[in-house]
């Protein structure tokens, strides 16, 4: 089954997407994760300053999936320059994560980090004091900076929103009327785990987000709360390391996925489950745009 998707103002081969992460630090290793199969691929967040991170440790692998607490780092967009040209060798589309302060910045941002196939506004890191969450809980602030980074590019603009919020449709509501081409859904939850030999908190930030499979019920449930409340498509992330995984996004509304922490533990998995879904598509007989939201046309 062919698996060419449309989304947010994009097209993709397959709707597979490295998630913003550790392996979008570099342009080699963005375009190594593309010759694996991605359909797509989201760089480290990048901000307007070089940024050094929060202490180590910084990321740590339980049993659940990982808490990190890494801190933005990054080299700001001056100097990434280079690695998103790098990265865009690759042929498929190369969509930059950015973050700010405020919206200002973000339009920085922006405006340093030229030809992105898209841009995707990180308002939602639960633990970068200043960043993230801490704007992207306010719907006004998400709609302002939405709408000034889509004032400033000639891209498409996806926004990646928190779960840490009572519900999360009004965030996603604000980012489409700012004029968002996409969602997407979710950032990490906040967590923090700690040591019982010592008693310290493992992160070296104390506070954390948890990702990996623990987060996927959360996940899921986010994206199917904003399927419903949305004309803009949504993208999910949260947990996914297998092809049923992504189809149960699918099912739940999600155009395409976003795969972070189990390219860790496997860096082939985006064509398994590119594989999974073409495989899965072919034995129900139908389509991929038939799958997107199922669940919705069952529930009604
Ligand atoms: O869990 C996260 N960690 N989410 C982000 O958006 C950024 C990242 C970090 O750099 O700390």
């Amino acid at each position: 089954m062919k698996l060419t998707t449309e989304v947010g103002g994009l097209t993709l081969d397959n709707p597979t997407i490295l998630a913003a992460g550790v392996l979008g630090t570099t342009g080699a290793s963005l375009k190594r994760v593309a010759r694996m199969g991605a359909g797509a691929v989201v760089t480290k967040s990048i901000g307007t300053e070089p940024k050094y991170g929060h202490p180590n440790p910084s990321m740590v692998r339980l049993e659940c999936g990982y808490v990190n607490a890494m801190g933005l780092p990054n080299p700001s967009s001056k100097e990434f320059l280079q690695e998103l040209n790098i990265a865009k060798e690759s042929g498929v589309p190369v969509i930059a994560s950015i973050f700010g302060g405020t919206e200002d910045e973000f339009k920085a941002v922006a405006e340093g980090l030229p030809g992105a196939s898209a841009y995707e506004l990180n308002v939602s890191c639960p633990h970068a004091k200043g960043y993230g969450m801490q704007v992207g809980t306010d719907p006004e602030l998400v709609k302002k900076i939405t709408r000034i980074v889509k004032n400033t590019v000639d891209a498409p603009v996806w926004v990646k929103l928190t779960p840490n919020v009572t519900d999360i449709r009004h965030l996603g509501i604000a980012a489409q009327d700012g004029g968002a081409d996409a969602i997407v859904a979710i950032n990490t939850l906040k967590a923090m785990a700690i040591d019982i030999d010592t008693g310290y908190p493992i992160l070296g930030n104390v506070h954390g987000g948890l990702s990996g499979p623990a987060i996927k019920p959360v996940a899921v449930r986010c994206v199917y709360d904003l399927y419903e409340a949305l004309d803009i498509p949504v993208i999910g992330v949260g947990g996914i390391s297998n092809w049923a995984d992504a189809v149960e996004f699918m099912m739940a509304g999600a155009s395409a996925v976003e795969i972070g922490s189990a390219v860790y533990e496997d860096i082939g998995v985006f064509a398994s489950v590119s594989m999974g879904i073409s495989d899965y598509l072919d034995r129900k007989g139908m389509r991929l745009k038939e799958l997107i939201g199922l669940s919705h046309r069952l529930v009604k």
